[in-house]
């Protein structure tokens, strides 16, 4: 047993699902309005000229200022504060200064933060660069409703499929695809635990929920096919046709009569593509 594996150890996802009492609730809020406040904080930042490089630079500062550290630092050998996902980049996309943002094009913020007590707050946002056209602020606005109806779907007794039902269900009305090489986890004091949270279902299958249990639900919504492949660096994942695709992610906690979102913004941009 190596040195991480020493402190990890009890924290080690083992498949089980935990359900986590007021304690981790009460740090969970904390971690996830850090994580929320990040996003707020891009908002005014993301414009043409502006390198997704330097958002992850102050995505960084943002979170260290706020007692949090970036999850994403180190982990599996990732080196970046956020994943920046832009235009047909389903996500993963890699911070990187070169990389200018430019009018019309629609980006995916990923911040993940840890606060004391080792809590994570893990959430993210879709943003326009100035004018986007028409099919792209539409996708945006398809994939927010498919993130708030799995979020409407979570109380107790519901189980994991009807989230990823309520998801696919709009999703493909609107004649759009959900991604499914990417899921929503479970999390708290590790990034990513059981329960998978599939973004596409049936009604009555996967796990029932239970109030305690703590996970994202982080729909990828195609305007193409559900298709994915990875680049040759390892980590952006693409739209295999190369169509348009987003992104938003909320952490969540099932309560006794339905669930409590941990990455609410605070300043009320939850949808900062509109704004
Ligand atoms: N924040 C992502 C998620 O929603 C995970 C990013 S892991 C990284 O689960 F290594 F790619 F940063
Ligand atoms: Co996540
Ligand atoms: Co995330």
């Amino acid at each position: 047993m190596n040195f991480i594996d020493a402190v990890e150890a009890p924290l080690r996802n083992t498949g089980h699902i935990k359900l986590h009492g007021p304690e981790g609730f009460e740090g969970m809020r904390r971690a996830g309005k850090v994580a929320a406040s990040c996003l707020d904080m891009l908002v005014a930042e993301v414009k043409a000229g502006v390198s997704t490089g330097h958002l992850d630079d102050l995505a960084r500062e943002f979170l260290l200022d706020h007692d949090a550290i970036p999850a994403t630092v180190y982990y599996r050998g990732y080196r970046h504060s956020l994943c920046t996902s832009l235009n047909h980049v389903v996500c993963h996309g890699i911070p990187n200064h070169d990389k200018l943002l430019k009018e019309g094009d629609i980006l995916n913020i990923d911040v993940t933060a840890i606060v004391e007590g080792g809590w994570h707050g893990d959430t993210s946002r879709m943003y326009s660069v100035g004018e986007t056209r028409r099919k792209a602020s539409r996708l945006m606005d398809i994939t927010y409703e498919c993130l708030m109806r799995g979020v409407a779907a979570v109380k107790p007794g519901a189980r994991t499929g009807d989230i990823g039902a309520a998801i696919q269900d709009y999703a493909e009305r609107q004649r759009c695809s959900v991604v499914e090489a990417f899921c929503g986890h479970g999390l708290g004091q590790l990034f990513h635990d059981a329960p998978n949270i599939l973004h596409f279902g049936k009604r009555g299958q996967g796990h029932e929920l239970r109030p305690g249990m703590i996970f994202t639900i982080e729909p990828m919504i195609n305007l193409g096919r559900k298709d994915v492949a990875l680049l040759p660096d390892g980590w952006t994942a693409v739209t295999r046709d190369r169509s348009l695709t987003a992104q938003f992610e909320h952490s969540i906690g099932v309560t006794d009569d339905g669930c409590e979102i941990f990455t609410e913004s605070p300043a009320g941009l939850h949808t900062p593509h509109t704004v």
